[in-house]
């Protein structure tokens, strides 16, 4: 597999951890866009500018349910707002490749007075720029229903009242400096903005990281998303440990495992849009909550298709919810289109889930999930062949899949 491009991975995380907002999409991109605007205003250094554009980018990683997405954007000042920033900076700090973000994403709710004198100047100031343009999309939000063009010069306004209090001087001052062109706002319309966007990718083209560093960031997603409900807690890891062990049992070559493995992380990061009470429901879900659960997978499509050298992996992810029937979601493929690769994460996908407590079920035990699968070959679902080499090596399949959090 070929060297992947660092922005367009990060602008991955950033879709998907934008997704939490359901219907108000690109939080994090709005805020990163504001942040770099105002920095190139201040004239901080290329890679000052580089690490706050990331971290503004996933300054949220620490909000995976909508309720706390909901607090954080309706609530100027919520109090409950420093657990996110911690849990954000704790997943960071995890990822070598992200470690140095950690401090500012710690800080991105910390009024400018209170943060501690001995914070580095360029950690306190990005912080607070982070915190800054957080909280001006959180005002934009609140006029949501008003175009922002109409509404600016108010939300200027009330940046303005926070200076030297929440924000620091330079900091209000540079963003109420180029805040007052229209075009500032209206590069924030959702077209305009991923063509900013797509700017930077090939502005960073140059930007690679290696084969290795791309599986943190794809444990990073993984746990993003596995948080969203404490019934899914580690789903995304026994899938993809499940699919590497069957992919490795199937006698595909190291390569492929490797790539299956990371399809199995990321295929249902596209479920950071379904609300909580739908995740969560102990019940059977209503037709219209099903629709809301039937996009996940697509919305997994969107965001890893976008990356170059993600063709397989995006194909793979997105297909787990496809079925050789022909009767599955989001593509309806025929058995014919349906490659090993996607069948094997299919499969995962059923298997572990199986072994997990859901809300409206309890966990199965190894009968039952014996049970499933072979009610499954029956129904034409999955593949016959690939659940005999899954009931051929029973015990380390299970090991693989079932792992506790
Ligand atoms: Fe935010
Ligand atoms: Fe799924
Ligand atoms: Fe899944």
């Amino acid at each position: 597999m070929n060297e992947i491009n660092l922005t367009q991975l990060v602008h991955m995380l950033s879709d998907m951890l934008d997704l939490v907002g359901v219907d108000d999409l690109q939080h994090g991109k709005r805020v990163a866009y504001m942040c770099l605007e105002t920095a190139h205003a201040l004239g901080f250094e290329p890679s000052d500018v580089e690490n706050l554009y990331f971290a503004a980018l996933l300054h949220d990683c620490g909000v995976s349910t909508t309720s706390i997405h909901e607090h954080i954007i309706k609530e100027i000042n919520w109090t409950g707002a420093q657990e996110h920033c911690e849990r954000g900076s704790f997943l960071l700090e995890a990822q070598p490749l992200f470690r140095h973000l950690a401090p500012l994403i710690s800080l991105h709710h910390t009024h400018s007075q209170e943060i501690d004198p001995g914070v580095p100047e360029m950690v306190a100031l990005s912080g607070n720029l982070i915190h800054m343009c957080d909280r001006v999309d959180a005002l934009m939000h609140q006029v949501s229903i008003k175009p922002w063009l109409a509404v600016r010069n108010s939300i200027r306004d009330r940046l303005a009242h926070f200076q030297d209090i929440w924000f620091r001087r330079e900091l209000v001052e540079a963003f109420l400096s180029v805040s007052r062109p229209e075009s500032f706002w209206l590069r924030m319309q959702p077209q305009h903005l991923n063509q900013y966007m797509a700017e930077r990718e090939l502005a960073d083209r140059h930007q690679l990281i290696s084969t290795g560093r791309l599986r943190h960031v794809a444990e990073l997603a993984a746990e993003i998303v596995d948080t969203k409900s404490h019934f899914t807690a580690s789903h995304s890891q026994g899938v993809s440990r499940f699919s590497a062990h069957l992919a490795e049992r199937a006698g595909f070559e190291t390569d492929v495992c490797w790539q299956i493995e990371i399809a199995g992380l990321l295929h249902d990061i596209g479920k950071m849009r379904v609300p909580d009470n739908i995740l969560e429901k102990p019940a059977s879900l209503s037709f219209s909550e099903r629709s809301v659960m039937l996009g996940h997978s697509f919305e997994s499509y969107q965001i890893l298709h976008h990356v170059q050298g993600f063709e397989s992996i995006a194909r793979w992810g997105a297909c787990h919810h496809e079925t050789l029937s022909g009767d599955g979601y989001p593509f309806h493929l025929a058995e014919a289109e349906l490659d090993t690769e996607s069948r094997i994460i299919a499969i995962a996908d059923i298997f572990q889930a199986l072994t997990q407590q859901r809300p409206y079920r309890p966990a199965k035990d190894p009968t039952s999930v014996i049970h499933s699968l072979k009610y499954r070959v029956e129904q034409h679902q999955i593949d016959p062949d690939l659940v005999s080499l899954v009931l051929q090596d029973f015990d380390a399949c299970w090991d693989a899949a079932a792992i506790q959090s």
